[in-house]
């Protein structure tokens, strides 16, 4: 009987140990769609105060939209889901195009808006000019789908036509792009101002993609014309390489904004290059995998969580990760900072991603374990029901800040897909 008992224990825990990483994803599903209204807005949270996130962040939008859209034309992806999909899909240009219509204070550069659809015009980090060019590429997305689906006519009405000035959401957000990344502006984290390793790689992969739309559409000067553009931003993106460290500079040139910040990591840089991977990437790989070791380390030894290595089920916990060593945003307000679930997956993404290309600096089984672990710690501080929040505490790592953080799942979702 004992042998029996102890036995059947073994079987419980040999399947507690079967960490559910497929059913966090379809969680993580529904917790976006929870978040997209029928308008097409995207909530970026429903938390309403200590933080107040209920409104539309132009990149949080882009980048949940565009992951939508990959799953919306997955081959694998059942009929119900892809036709829900495709509907909001469409919901969210007519808002788009709304929003870049309606009267604001830093043109499209503006970063959010009010659920109803007005600019907010509260004192912000403002112009963020990551947005436009990060929603053109979601746009160019669906957009190139729409042209094989022999859509075209709906295209050149909504979504890209070469007549200037700009009057569809594509070719909109490629001028301002074109005409505006040569200018400082507000960091994905809202709190410095100057020229942006994310901002710009977002650019000017923007611009690359938008070049091959306009020409696949007969606006072969505008696609000269936005070539021209890439080849500029590359030339300023070469500046953020740091020789010495090996590792990427998140911003240059800083010219405002928040003080605190003082060593030159964020994972702001491993974004960029998750963001942006198609298959190649359009970063420096090897800085950004330097970037991302110096980043590790950091965040193992100031987040104290980072102390305990196994979880319940005796599971490898990886290094849970926040934005940059020296945040202070404890997701209400000034405190502490803390780990975020999207940089804690970021590092899985990249590392998944690198092992799906034919760079080999790096063991592949070695980085699949990495990447594991990864999950596993996101997996073992998030809610029992697989909430997930913005942050966790660094010290007893409950969920902390913005509870159902629409880029949170977002992460899970784009994680997932490149790892498993
Ligand atoms: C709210 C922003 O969204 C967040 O990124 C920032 O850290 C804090 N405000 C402090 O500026
Ligand atoms: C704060 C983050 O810093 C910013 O990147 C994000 O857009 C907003 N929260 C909304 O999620």
């Amino acid at each position: 009987m004992k042998n029996f008992v102890l036995f059947a224990l073994g079987l419980m825990s040999i399947t507690a140990r079967a960490q559910d990483y497929s059913g966090q994803y379809q969680r993580s599903i529904s917790g976006v769609l929870a978040n997209i209204q029928l308008s097409g807005a995207v909530v970026a949270s429903p938390s309403t105060s200590e933080p107040n996130y209920s409104y539309d962040w132009v990149r949080d939008t882009a980048l949940t939209m565009k992951t939508m859209a990959r799953i919306a034309y997955a081959p694998e992806t059942p009929s119900g889901l892809k036709q829900d999909l495709l509907m909001k899909l469409d919901r969210w240009i007519h808002w788009e195009l709304h929003l870049q219509e309606t009267p604001k204070l830093t043109d499209l550069g503006e970063p959010r808006f009010n659920l109803n659809g007005t600019a907010n015009f509260d004192p912000w980090g403002r112009p963020q000019n990551d947005g436009p060019a990060l929603r053109a590429l979601t746009a160019m997305e669906i957009a190139n789908h729409w042209i094989n689906e022999g859509r075209l006519k709906e295209v050149q009405t909504l979504l890209y036509n070469g007549v200037l000035p700009a009057n569809t959401l594509i070719k909109r957000d490629l001028e301002y792009v074109a005409h505006h990344w040569n200018e400082t502006s507000f960091d994905l984290w809202e709190e410095e101002r100057g020229f942006h390793f994310y901002t710009l790689t977002a650019q000017k992969v923007a611009m690359l993609k938008g070049a091959l739309l306009a020409r696949r559409l007969g606006d072969s000067a505008a696609a000269d014309f936005y070539n021209d553009q890439a080849n500029q931003i590359q030339i300023l993106l070469n500046g953020f390489y740091d020789p010495s460290s090996g590792t990427i500079r998140y911003t240059i040139n800083k010219v405002g904004g928040l003080p605190h910040k003082t060593s030159s990591l964020d994972i702001a840089v491993i974004l960029a290059a998750i963001q942006t991977f198609d298959g190649s990437f359009y970063v420096p790989v090897k800085a950004v995998y330097q970037t991302l070791s110096s980043l590790t380390s950091a965040f193992n030894s100031i987040y104290s969580i980072n102390q305990v290595k196994q979880g319940f089920s005796g599971e490898t916990l990886g290094v849970a990760l926040g934005r940059y060593p020296q945040d202070i945003y404890s997701g209400a307000g000034f405190g502490e900072g803390n780990p975020w679930f999207l940089s804690t997956l970021a590092s899985a993404e990249f590392l998944c991603d690198l092992s799906h290309t034919n760079i080999g600096f790096r063991a592949k089984s070695n980085l699949d374990e990495i990447s594991k672990s990864q999950f596993n710690r996101v997996l073992h501080h998030m809610l029992p029901n697989g909430a997930l929040s913005e942050q966790f505490n660094r010290h007893n790592g409950y969920e902390q800040g913005a509870r159902d953080l629409t880029w949170s799942y977002v992460s899970y979702l784009t994680a997932y897909r490149a790892c498993f």
